[in-house]
């Protein structure tokens, strides 16, 4: 079986682009008979960026409730939180010892904290905890832990992927083949989804639409896509526009070649965008209820991730033990 892994950090409530780069794609690989799902909550990742222990607490709640309402069979995958298997710190310290030092220089999302120290004037590693700076090695062990064939992920995260890959490689290098090399699976449109302001949708540029908005709030979070001053019969250019490029990772082929020609004709941004909330809405209405069902029964929850703990530490625990053996970390005699 092709063992198929994916995280999501938490540290804020899951939005459009989380679920169409990442949930999305990956319950759909869940219900493929060859794939052996592993789905978790990455909330020692969170503990980088966000200092706030209520909203990681109700982060991690929130994405559990969202995975769960989206339909994850927990049967079938192994739905856990990251934070619960102790081996996954153990297989950091063991990755940190084979990762040079110039791989996480080049790491993106710590080159842009670099590049923003000296945007401002400041000493580069101001503000830079070695979080940040080692976040791909964690990353890494989240995925060989488990020995994951397949990590569906938005485009932002291949880098990660790919070092993934290269610390495995060095590891089996030195010890023997123990890791598979994992590949990322990125969608085609939803490489990287954009947000409120057409920059990436990211909990970071605070321009996010939250997947499970109760309804209104969602037509009026939907209404804030910022278009520009075409009026209604003035041809608009789809290729460049948030609304069509959302509407284009929720439509079929053929709603997405309709609504190309209305943008030519010149549909109305209003209508535009009250077609665009018909149709998430319809989309996700179900799983809305199952939703707020859910965060009102925390214990069902919090019962289903230590179900999941169980499952996945009977995996990593004698795999663990395997990669201790082969660094020389055993006992004596
Ligand atoms: P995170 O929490 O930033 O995002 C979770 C997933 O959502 C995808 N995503 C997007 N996809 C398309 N368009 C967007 N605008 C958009 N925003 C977010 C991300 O690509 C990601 O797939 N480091 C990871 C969490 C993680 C992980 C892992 C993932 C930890 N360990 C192991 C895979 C395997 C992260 O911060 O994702």
């Amino acid at each position: 079986k092709q063992r198929v892994l994916t995280g999501i950090t938490t540290t804020g409530t899951p939005h459009l682009g989380n679920y169409v780069g990442a949930i999305r794609p990956a319950i759909a690989a869940s219900q493929e008979e060859n794939n052996q799902p592993f789905y978790f909550l990455a909330d020692y990742h969170a503990l980088i960026k966000c200092q706030d222990p209520e909203q990681v607490h109700q982060s991690t709640q929130e994405i559990a409730a969202t995975w769960l309402a989206l339909g994850l069979d927990s049967d079938n995958a192994v739905f856990y939180r990251q934070s619960d298997i102790v081996e996954i710190p153990e297989l950091t310290w063991l990755l940190t010892c084979q990762t040079a030092k110039g791989l996480m220089n080049r790491a993106h999302a710590y080159k842009a904290a670099v590049d923003a120290n000296r945007d401002d004037g400041q000493d580069s590693d101001f503000g830079i905890n070695m979080g940040l700076y080692s976040y791909p090695i964690l990353m890494a062990a989240d995925i060989l832990m488990f020995n994951a064939h397949k990590v569906p992920v938005g485009k932002d995260q291949i880098q990660h992927i790919e070092m993934a890959r290269d610390i495995a490689a060095r590891f089996n290098h030195h010890y023997g083949e123990h890791f598979v090399l994992p590949e990322a699976v990125v969608g085609e449109h939803v490489a990287v989804l954009q947000g409120l302001d057409g920059r990436k949708m990211s909990k970071s540029y605070g321009n996010t639409i939250p997947l499970f908005l109760p309804e209104k709030k969602l037509k009026k979070h939907i209404n804030k896509i910022k278009t520009n001053l075409l009026e209604p019969g003035e041809p608009k250019d789809p290729d460049t526009s948030t609304v069509f490029q959302i509407w284009q990772a929720f439509a079929t082929p053929e709603q997405t070649a309709e609504m190309r020609k209305a943008f030519e004709d010149g549909i109305a941004w209003g209508e535009a965008k009250k077609q665009l909330f018909e149709l998430i809405n319809g989309q996700i209405g179900e799983a809305r209820e199952r939703y707020e069902a859910l965060l009102a029964n925390p214990a069902q929850i919090e019962l289903e991730l230590e179900k999941g703990a169980e499952k996945a530490r009977a995996y990593a625990a004698p795999f663990l033990a395997k990669l201790r053996e082969a660094v020389g970390i055993r006992k004596i005699g």
